[in-house]
């Protein structure tokens, strides 16, 4: 998908001077340097990242030749409830300290949700406070593991001979894809990767290992030999004065088969010489919850994942589907894309879904922020009736599109995108 951004100055001229405009193929570098000093970190020349880049899904916001800020929208899809749909990845954002607090981020996010031709746009936050102010709603949480394997207790049940073994990086691109793709068909939030994501996804460089392993690959196969569940570790050797105490970093566990899930997380949560298992990608749903004898050696810690920003009410909530029938006149508010706000009529019934504009009278009233939450069904609508940020008109409908919103299964990203 290409989006044709044209180079033009920020609206509001008394704000400041600075031009946004889309970047060029040329332009990687420059990017890349405005994203490391703004995120105080290196962000390293790598070829694969450049073959990802695609400027004309690129903002940069320019200053007298001097790029101060950008933002980017990769062209990936998202499982959201019962389907996947296009979604512009944000990533990449940042403005340089000195030119903070100037309206830079506000010219970029304001053009940029203007004009992507997705429906919706979905990110991570480095900050919860940065985005919301744009219209993106906190609609996944994410849980973190540091598990204390030695009072975990982990999943009980037989692996069979030849049931596990490793794959190299160049096997792994060929063989994991269909596993992130069922993924994607059974939770929302899953995003899917390209042949090229995949190997830069997989790429190992040693400068990046912070003093860990190199990656291992680990997958399951079922009675037939096919892959049907995968995960991406690395080990850290630690010694104790009392004995050994090594670090299992889960980067990722993908098994939506049960037994292949099990299997997995056996043998992570029991691997020799380790004391620790940390993991940054739970579900809150998570299964393993379920299959350990002790869930408080988890140690689990619940943080905000996936934020998602609506940019087209009628297409977003006609792309996907409603756990109960629904029939619910919406009055949306949205400072920022003016076509979103007004009355939208919600029907929805199985695989039969519209959502058209409306005169008829508002049963809930709610901004683009908490439809934003709400949309990958892992939160529910009344939450935000609590504290009056949706208002029921109409008795019922509160509940009944809470219900018609939710999915049963909560949403989960598993990357960082
Ligand atoms: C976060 C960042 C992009 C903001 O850019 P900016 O150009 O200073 O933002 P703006 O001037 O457009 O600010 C718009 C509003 O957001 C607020 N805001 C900006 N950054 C914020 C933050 N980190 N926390 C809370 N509020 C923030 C501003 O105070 C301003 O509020 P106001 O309209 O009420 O005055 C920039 O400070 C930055 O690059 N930070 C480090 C990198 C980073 O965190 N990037 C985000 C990666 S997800």
């Amino acid at each position: 998908m290409v989006i044709g951004y044209v180079g033009v100055a920020c609206e509001d001229a008394s704000v400041s001077d600075f031009e946004v405009r889309a970047a060029e193929a040329g332009e990687f570098d420059a990017v890349r340097a405005v994203f490391s000093a703004a995120m105080m970190f290196e962000v390293e020349p790598n070829d694969l990242a450049q073959q990802l880049f695609e400027p004309e899904r690129t903002l940069v916001a320019v200053d007298g030749g001097e790029f101060i800020g950008t933002t980017l929208a990769l062209t990936r899809t998202l499982s959201v409830p019962g389907a996947v749909v296009p979604a512009a990845h944000v990533t990449g954002v940042g403005v340089r300290a000195t030119h903070r607090r100037r309206g830079v981020l506000s010219q970029l996010m304001g053009r940029q949700l203007r004009e992507v031709p997705e429906a919706i746009a979905v990110l991570w936050a480095s900050e919860p406070a940065i985005y919301g102010r744009f219209g993106y709603g906190a609609a996944a949480w994410g849980t973190a593991y540091e598990v204390d394997l030695h009072r975990v207790g982990p999943p009980a049940g037989p692996i069979r001979p030849g049931e596990l073994g490793e794959l190299t990086a160049d096997d792994a691109v060929k063989e994991l894809p269909p596993i992130l793709d069922r993924l994607q068909q059974v939770r929302p939030g899953v995003s899917d990767r390209s042949e090229l994501r995949w190997r830069k996804h997989l790429e190992d460089k040693p400068d990046n290992r912070g003093g860990r392993t190199a990656l291992r690959i680990v997958v399951h196969r079922d009675e037939t030999g096919s892959v049907d569940g995968y995960a991406i570790w690395r080990g850290k050797m630690v010694w104790n004065p009392t004995g050994p105490a090594y670090e299992v970093h889960v980067e990722e566990l993908v098994a939506p088969e049960p037994t292949a899930y099990r299997v997995l997380w056996q043998h992570l949560l029991t691997m020799d010489l380790s004391a620790t298992l940390g993991y940054g990608y739970g579900a809150v749903d998570e299964p393993l919850l379920q299959l350990v004898q002790t869930p408080t050696a988890l140690d689990r810690r619940v943080s905000e994942s996936l934020w998602i920003r609506i940019t087209d009410v009628r297409r977003a909530l006609q792309g996907r589907r409603y756990t109960v029938p629904i029939d619910v006149v919406l009055d949306v508010t949205d400072d920022l894309i003016e076509s979103n706000t007004g009355r939208f009529r919600l029907t929805a019934s199985g695989s039969s879904v519209s959502c058209e504009r409306t005169d008829d009278p508002a049963d809930l009233t709610l901004s683009i922020t908490e439809l934003g939450a709400i949309y990958l069904g892992g939160r529910p609508l009344a939450e935000f009736a609590t504290t009056g940020r949706v208002t029921e008109h109409t008795p019922g409908t509160l509940t009944q599109t809470t219900a018609a919103f939710h999915w049963p299964l909560a949403p989960v990203s598993v990357e960082v995108f």
